[in-house]
């Protein structure tokens, strides 16, 4: 893949890296994203009917399923070159942070170690009354699973549309956005809220925006560099042309 010089130029020099990634970055490890016309999860199914406050308050058993049904499919995929890519990235860069909107715990099952997970992870459960974690809950298909200390009902540690993000995790990459030199914003549509102003902090600090999507996207028009294609694909070629030619 010819890599523009001057990103090359720019991605050698830089010593801060921020990458947001989202589900577009999972695609090729077999999982379904959320609004790809397609084959997006949303096309399918109603956010406000499964991933809501609201909708556990209505029906907590439907919600408790589909998250099942997600953990399952999660269960039987792998990260793909593009997730190792971003390993290999962190490993050439002292300030490389890894902003992900993904639940799916992908990155870290890959080694990525510096990682902010944005909106939780699906592989966590939590008591939707104390907040405590459990590791094992039974899988009774009559009811959802109860927090062993309050009897409140278990539920996913993802963020729900309406829910706030985790305050410490979201402090830290606003600063990592923001004292970044190189942005990377790779597969995601860039609608969500506060995940996509991530970007335009880090360009009002004078980043370069990087951005890797095979469809364009409202970021699209303001980034430096736009890359229309796979995540796993073109990571493992970026990565090779600027840290694995140049340290040979
Ligand atoms: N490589 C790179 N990008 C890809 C690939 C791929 N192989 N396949 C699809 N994409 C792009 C799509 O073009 C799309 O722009 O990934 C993006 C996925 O966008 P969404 O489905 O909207 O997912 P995301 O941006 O992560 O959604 C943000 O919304 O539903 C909530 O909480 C959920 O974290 C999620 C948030």
């Amino acid at each position: 893949m010819d890599l523009p010089f001057e990103l090359i130029r720019i991605l050698t020099k830089a010593n801060r890296i921020a990458v947001l990634t989202g589900a577009g970055v999972s695609q090729e490890s077999g999982l379904r994203t959320f609004r790809d016309a397609q084959s997006g999860l949303w096309t399918q199914y109603k956010p406000e009917d499964l991933a809501s406050p609201d909708a556990f308050a209505r029906d907590p058993k439907l919600v408790w399923d589909w998250y099942a049904w997600r953990r399952e499919a999660i269960k039987c995929v792998r990260p793909n070159a593009g997730h190792y890519a971003l390993v290999e990235m962190e490993k050439k860069i002292d300030g490389f942070t890894l902003i992900t909107q993904n639940v799916d715990g992908l990155h870290r099952m890959a080694g990525s170690k510096n990682i902010l997970e944005l909106h939780g992870n699906i592989l966590r459960v939590r008591c939707s009354e104390c907040g405590g974690f459990t590791e094992s809950w039974g899988d009774d298909t009559e009811s959802v699973p109860l927090c062993g200390k309050c009897n409140g009902k278990l539920r996913p540690d993802v963020v729900w549309f309406g829910e706030s993000l985790p305050r410490e995790e979201l402090e830290m990459a606003v600063n990592a956005s923001r004292t970044c030199r190189v942005f990377f914003s790779i597969g995601t549509s860039g609608i969500v809220q506060p995940a996509a102003a991530l970007a335009h902090a880090a360009r009002n600090n004078g980043a370069v925006l990087v951005e890797i999507n095979p469809e364009t996207t409202p970021l699209t028009p303001k980034v430096d560099f736009a890359f229309h294609g796979k995540s796993g694909e073109i990571l493992p070629a970026l990565v090779n042309e600027v840290w694995q030619k140049t340290s040979t």
